[in-house]
C-alpha cells in the first residue's frame, strides 16, 4: 500500500482494545505456589528501574450503555470494603515474596470501574499499605478516576491526604439525548461542581469525552471540548467510541433513532 502523502489513511480503522477487559474475568486462574510466585516476581523484577501501579475498582451506581470494562453494580457497601481489605491483603503478600521498596515507584492508577465509591476509611487504609510497603518518594503521577456522582468533600480530604495528584472524570458528553442514550445522570450542574471541588484540591484535573457515535455530530464534540475548557480542567482525554465493546441496547437505539454512521476516517478528521 502507497501511503506517502496520503499518511492518514494508514489509521482508517480502528484496532480493538483490549485494556477494556482488565483483569481478566476468568474463574480457572493460574495459581502458583508461594515459592513459585516468589520466583516469578523475582524475575521479571530484575532489571526493573521504575514502577508503575495499577488499581482496580469494579463497582459502580449505575452502568453507561457504552461501557464494557469490568464493572458491575454494587449492592452494599460491605462488599467494597471487603474487596478494599482483598487488595491490602494482595499487596502484603506480594510484599513477603519480594522487596517491593527496591524499586521505586514512578506511577499510581486507580482505575474502574468507579474508585471514587471507595469510602474515606478504604482510601485511607489502601493509602497506608502503599506508604508502608512501596518506595513512594518518586512518584510523579497518581491517578484517581471519580464519577461525578461520588465526589465529596471527605473523599477528596482523603485522596489528597495519601498523595493523590490527578483527578480523572468522565464528562463523555453534554447533549441530553445522548445523555439519555448512555444512561448518564442529565444534570450538567452536577458536573460543574463536582470539577470545581475537585480543582480546588488537585493541581491536574481531567475529563474524559467520547465522541464518533453513529448519529452525532462534531459541533456536539466541539461543544463538549467547549464545556470542559469552561470548567478549567488541565487536561482532556478524548475517546472515539468502540462500537464493538458497547451494549446491545444502545446499538438498538442508534439504529431505531439515527439512519446514518460515523465512519473512521471521519472520526479521525
Ligand atoms: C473505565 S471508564 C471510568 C470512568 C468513570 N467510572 C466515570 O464514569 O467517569 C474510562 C473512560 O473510558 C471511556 N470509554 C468507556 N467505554 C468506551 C467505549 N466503548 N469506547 C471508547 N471509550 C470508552 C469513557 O470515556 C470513560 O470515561
Ligand atoms: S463509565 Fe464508569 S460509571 Fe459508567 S459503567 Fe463504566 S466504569 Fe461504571
Amino acid at each position: 500500500m502507497q501511503l506517502l502523502d496520503r499518511g492518514m489513511l494508514k489509521f482508517d480503522y480502528q484496532f480493538p482494545l483490549y485494556n477494556f477487559f482488565f483483569p481478566t474475568q476468568a474463574l480457572n486462574v493460574y495459581q502458583p505456589g508461594r515459592n513459585q510466585f516468589a520466583e516469578m516476581m523475582v524475575t521479571a523484577n530484575k532489571s526493573a528501574r521504575s514502577r508503575a501501579l495499577y488499581f482496580h475498582i469494579p463497582f459502580c451506581e449505575s452502568i453507561c450503555s457504552f461501557c464494557p470494562f469490568t464493572r458491575g453494580l454494587y449492592k452494599r457497601a460491605e462488599d467494597i470494603d471487603r474487596y478494599t481489605q482483598a487488595l491490602i491483603g494482595e499487596i502484603e503478600y506480594k510484599a513477603q515474596v519480594m522487596d517491593l521498596k527496591a524499586v521505586p515507584v514512578r506511577a499510581i492508577f486507580f482505575g474502574g470501574g468507579t474508585p471514587s465509591l471507595l469510602s474515606p476509611r478504604n482510601i485511607y487504609d489502601i493509602g497506608e499499605a502503599l506508604h508502608r510497603h512501596f518506595d513512594m518518594r518518586d512518584v510523579q503521577e497518581f491517578s484517581f478516576e471519580f464519577n461525578v456522582t461520588s465526589v465529596t468533600e471527605d473523599r477528596i480530604r482523603a485522596l489528597a491526604a495519601i498523595g493523590i495528584t490527578h483527578a480523572r472524570f468522565g464528562l463523555q458528553t453534554t447533549d441530553r439525548e445522548w445523555r439519555h442514550l448512555f444512561n448518564l445522570d442529565p444534570d450538567i450542574g452536577k458536573i460543574e461542581r463536582a470539577a470545581e471541588l475537585l480543582r480546588g484540591h488537585f493541581g491536574h484535573v481531567l475529563c474524559d469525552i467520547l465522541y464518533g457515535m453513529n448519529g452525532s455530530h462534531e459541533q456536539q464534540t466541539l461543544a463538549d471540548i467547549d464545556k470542559a475548557v469552561e470548567m478549567g480542567v488541565s487536561n482532556v482525554d478524548i475517546y472515539p467510541i468502540n462500537n464493538a465493546a458497547t451494549s446491545v441496547k444502545l446499538h438498538k437505539q442508534i439504529k431505531a433513532r439515527f439512519a446514518d454512521v460515523m465512519p473512521a476516517m471521519r472520526k479521525l478528521t
